[in-house]
């Protein structure tokens, strides 16, 4: 991780050395599945049709605070990570269908108990059964936790050599079973969790976000932000890191360590304008990120290009590319997909220009990848092209065409 995202990091972890964050989290969630606590609900609308089949206890135990859940479709495989009560996984099980799958991870078992009690209800329900409910850490998602704490019954760690063998153990796990598998995943969710993480586990927590994701995929993630760095007496309050207060990102630094992950077509999907909480003139508000990998690879001349509609004068891509309004600029095939595919998220203010003849993938040569570049007309024609049209020879006239 680098420049400013990581500067949050070692600023907090610098600051927090009074109590353990994931013990603390862990233990205000654990009693948060099994009291519903108010203080700990952050407003949030979802789609009424999704939650009429749900039991009143996972409705009322949503410590959410936005809905990542609308932003997914039929088909897809959906990891929802710090999953809790599964109103999420519940949600998108319905919106997903029989031909997607749900997984909800989550570190504690109260609120995996919960999760997994409603499973076969629910799928009776809705008439297909597409979830799973795994216990894990969102910032290793290698490691199966239910797997290690049956190693752990019949080898309890008692000396630095069992600590030792727990160490291959879980090394071992990682490797041959791991949890979450690599570029497995079409959209990773969450709901008000990231905050959660330990400072030094969040450049982590978003390397795994990005590892498990397919290529193509994304990330959808609410969670609360705030305009300005917490105080130190914000940040060593455990009440106020459980919260969902003290581990908050700052909006501009959310951003951040998701381009530095390397994810592109970054977005802020919803801004809550009222905020949630303010404490000594800090607003935290909910906010709504996507983001998507794949921009990685090589890139090859297939002589495409696009032009920007604006209306910005001009605008710069993840890979620093600049494409300026109204002009033809030469891109390489990979550049080329992100930007029109029919799920880009650019794809409304970009106009594709293909060649008029097609380059073969296997024929295609290195494209030299330059910041902005223009192609010529001629080069998307191909050199012989010499055809002359005039509009005589356009029957423009039958009905309801341009005339
Ligand atoms: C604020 S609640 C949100 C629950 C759920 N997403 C919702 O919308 O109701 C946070 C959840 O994340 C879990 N959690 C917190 N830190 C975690 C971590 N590092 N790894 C896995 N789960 C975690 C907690 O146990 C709790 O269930």
């Amino acid at each position: 991780m680098t420049s400013m995202a990581n500067s949050q990091s070692s600023v907090n972890s610098s600051s927090i050395a009074n109590y353990n964050i994931e013990q603390t989290v862990l233990e205000r969630y654990q009693a948060g599945a099994k009291v519903q606590q108010p203080s700990l609900c952050c407003p949030t609308d979802y789609d009424g049709n999704y939650l009429t089949i749900l039991p009143q206890e996972i409705v009322e135990k949503d410590y959410g605070c936005g809905d990542p859940t609308r932003y997914v479709s039929e088909g897809e495989t959906v990891l929802d990570l710090g999953s809790g009560t599964g109103k999420n996984c519940y949600i998108l099980a319905q919106k997903v269908g029989a031909t997607g799958q749900i997984i909800g991870v989550d570190f504690n078992d109260e609120m995996l108990k919960i999760a997994r009690k409603y499973q076969q209800d629910i799928a009776d329900k809705i008439g297909y059964y597409n979830t799973k409910f795994v216990k894990g850490k969102i910032q290793d998602l290698t490691l199966d936790l239910d797997l290690v704490e049956t190693w752990l019954k019949e080898y309890p760690v008692n000396s630095i050599e069992r600590l030792s063998q727990l160490e291959t153990e879980c090394d071992r796990l990682r490797q041959q079973s791991p949890l979450i598998a690599d570029n497995s995943i079409d959209v990773v969710i969450s709901n008000c969790v990231l905050n959660l993480v330990r400072p030094q586990d969040k450049g982590l927590l978003f390397k795994e976000l990005y590892r498990v994701l397919k290529r193509g995929g994304r990330a959808v993630i609410s969670d609360i932000v705030c305009d300005e760095d917490p105080t130190p007496t914000i940040i060593n309050d455990p009440d106020l890191w459980s919260g969902c207060i003290a581990g908050a990102f700052r909006e501009d630094q959310f951003i951040k360590m998701f381009e530095n992950a390397g994810f592109y077509g970054i977005e802020i999907l919803k801004r809550e304008e009222t905020p949630w909480q303010v404490i000594d003139g800090i607003e935290f508000r909910s906010v709504t990120i996507r983001a998507y990998k794949g921009k990685d690879g090589p890139c090859l001349e297939r002589k495409q290009s696009i032009i920007y509609k604006g209306p910005w004068k001009q605008v710069q891509d993840d890979d620093g590319h600049i494409f300026c309004r109204g002009e033809r600029m030469a891109v390489c095939d990979k550049t080329y997909q992100i930007l029109t595919r029919c799920d880009s998220p650019y794809q409304t203010h970009i106009i594709p220009v293909p060649p008029y003849q097609e380059i073969p993938l296997e024929q295609a040569t290195e494209f030299s990848c330059k910041n902005k570049a223009i192609r010529h007309p001629k080069e998307t024609k191909g050199l012989d092209y010499k055809l002359t049209v005039t509009t005589q020879d356009i029957d423009c006239c039958s009905p309801g065409e341009c005339c």
